[in-house]
């Protein structure tokens, strides 16, 4: 079986883009693979975080990996730093990277750019961390977005130069985009991606918005002057996106929908996708709340850790074996 791994980062509560375009895409993994779901609360504190935040939502993301569907028994689902072997190939991964290579990373340049006069080195020494990610589990696939190619490709060359240094440890992993996967654009400026740290709350649908805000957020979501519902991603940017969402939703394609819309107004249409948004989030939300004060929730995040840190340990070791780091 192949082994997939990838991460999210607790640093904002789940929009609907995170859902669509990630969390949907992990649940069709588990079936056939060997699946580690990591929640990267040491990717998040590379900015400032509020501990009561960054715990909130730690376990308010492990709930919805949960509530969306993923099966306890079938993936590995756990805390990044419950298994503190992350955090010890990601120091000797950062030991073998260059300081240019890593000032070369776009999410680098975005990220440090906000920062002012003070960068985090956390910012900078972030892909190191989540190469060890990747590599302590001998992954093959890594589903994210395509803005981690880069990354990705990082933790190519650096395992490549582990093996050819110190002896063949570790696996090749490659990207798995999302095919057709949705990308949700924000409500509000349709041209930006839709993103949990937005700060327009009418910007995001989040995943735990009660159905009263849905239908709000979705009235209130930028159109065009148009008036039609046509897909059209140069002029029509807004209505294109709520179709995109719509899409996604039920699968219909932009024909179909362009035709069940035509004659209708962009109010009849916002409906119909609020309560295809509300129908399709009832489920996680009741899910949810029975699990995020639950002992189940602490139970199933133990056990991953443990799961997890047998794999990584095993990597880890012989890592440190082969660079003389172990006394025997
Ligand atoms: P982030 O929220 O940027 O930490 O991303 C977590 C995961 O959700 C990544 O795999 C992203 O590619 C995906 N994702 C984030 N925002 C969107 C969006 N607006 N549309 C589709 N996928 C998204
Ligand atoms: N860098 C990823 C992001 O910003 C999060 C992440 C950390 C990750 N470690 C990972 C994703 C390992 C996949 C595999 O979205």
């Amino acid at each position: 079986m192949s082994v997939i791994f990838s991460g999210i980062q607790p640093s904002g509560e789940l929009t609907i883009g995170n859902y669509l375009g990630a969390l949907r895409n992990f649940l069709t993994f588990q079936d056939d693979h060997e699946c580690f779901y990591c929640i990267v609360n040491q990717h998040a504190i590379t900015v400032p975080q509020d501990p009561k935040d960054l715990i909130h939502n730690t376990r308010s993301l492990a709930a919805l990996y949960l509530a969306v569907g993923l099966d306890p028994n079938k993936v590995t689902l756990f805390v990044q730093s419950e298994v503190p072997a992350h955090a010890q190939l990601g120091w000797i991964l950062t030991t073998l990277s260059s300081i240019g290579e890593l000032e070369r990373m776009t999410q680098y340049k975005d990220k440090s750019a906000k920062q002012g006069e003070t960068i985090p080195a956390g910012l900078l020494t972030y892909p190191p961390l989540m190469a060890a990610d990747i590599l302590l589990y001998q992954t093959n696939y890594v589903p994210v977005g395509d803005d981690q190619r880069q990354h990705i490709e990082l933790t190519r060359d650096l395992a490549q130069r582990f093996n050819f240094k110190y002896g063949e440890v570790f696996a090749m992993p490659e990207i798995k985009t999302t095919v057709g996967g949705a990308r949700v654009m924000s409500l509000q400026d349709p041209t930006k991606k839709m993103s949990k740290s937005d700060d327009n709350n009418w910007a995001t649908i989040r995943l735990l918005d009660t159905p009263d805000v849905v239908v709000k957020k979705i009235k209130k979501a930028a159109t065009d002057s148009e008036g039609v519902v046509r897909y059209d991603k140069e002029k029509q940017l807004g209505i294109s996106n709520l179709m995109g969402i719509y899409n996604a939703l039920t699968g219909d394609s932009f024909e179909a929908i362009e035709s069940m819309y035509a004659g209708k107004n962009y109010g009849t249409f916002k409906g119909d996708i609020a309560d295809l948004l509300v129908g399709a989030m009832t489920p996680i939300h009741e899910r949810y709340a029975e699990l995020i004060d639950s002992p189940e929730l602490d139970t199933i995040l133990t056990q991953g850790a443990e799961k997890a840190a047998a794999v990584a340990n095993v990597t880890l070791a012989r890592v440190e074996e082969a660079m003389g780091l172990r006394r025997k």
